[in-house]
């Protein structure tokens, strides 16, 4: 099955340069699931459960990074916003036992696929950025002030 990989694009970006990094690692987690979905013949393949698992293991540390950078600068809704990140990392963990026992179906990789999709990029673009006002403004690479 073919899979376009969800792409990053300069609108996603929250203004520094260590959480920009971490989102775009996050995108290649996910697409390497989307992938994994999309090359698997039977359900619970073990490189869908190790993509899962990698997908699993850095979304905590960045929740935990992003907060740290939050509490350091006093940003004022933290608290709603590690209320959020537990969330997501609660329903992460649900979809890697849903899917992991799904059939690789087109109509399933197409429902994966958006859940992620819908779900990265809307707390990027939605709730992540609501912070980007807040934080010192760091210098994108090439800029001279
Ligand atoms: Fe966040
Ligand atoms: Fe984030």
């Amino acid at each position: 099955m073919d899979i376009e990989p969800i792409p990053w694009s300069s609108s996603l970006s929250v203004g520094m340069n260590s959480l920009d990094s971490d989102h775009q690692h996050l995108l290649k987690l996910i697409n390497a699931v989307l992938a994994s979905f999309a090359a698997a013949k039977e359900v619970n393949t073990r490189d869908l459960t190790d993509q899962f698992d990698a997908l699993l293991a850095f979304w905590p540390v960045h929740f935990r990074r992003e907060e740290e950078i939050l509490e350091a600068t006093s940003y004022p809704e933290l608290i709603s916003h590690k209320k959020v990140h537990r969330f997501m990392e609660a329903r992460l963990a649900q979809f890697r036992v849903t899917f992991l026992n799904l059939p690789p179906t087109p109509g399933n990789l197409a429902t994966l696929h958006s859940r992620l999709e819908d779900w990265v990029l809307l707390h990027i673009q939605g709730v992540d950025k609501r912070y980007q006002p807040h934080l010192p403004s760091s210098p994108s690479p090439g800029q001279s002030s």
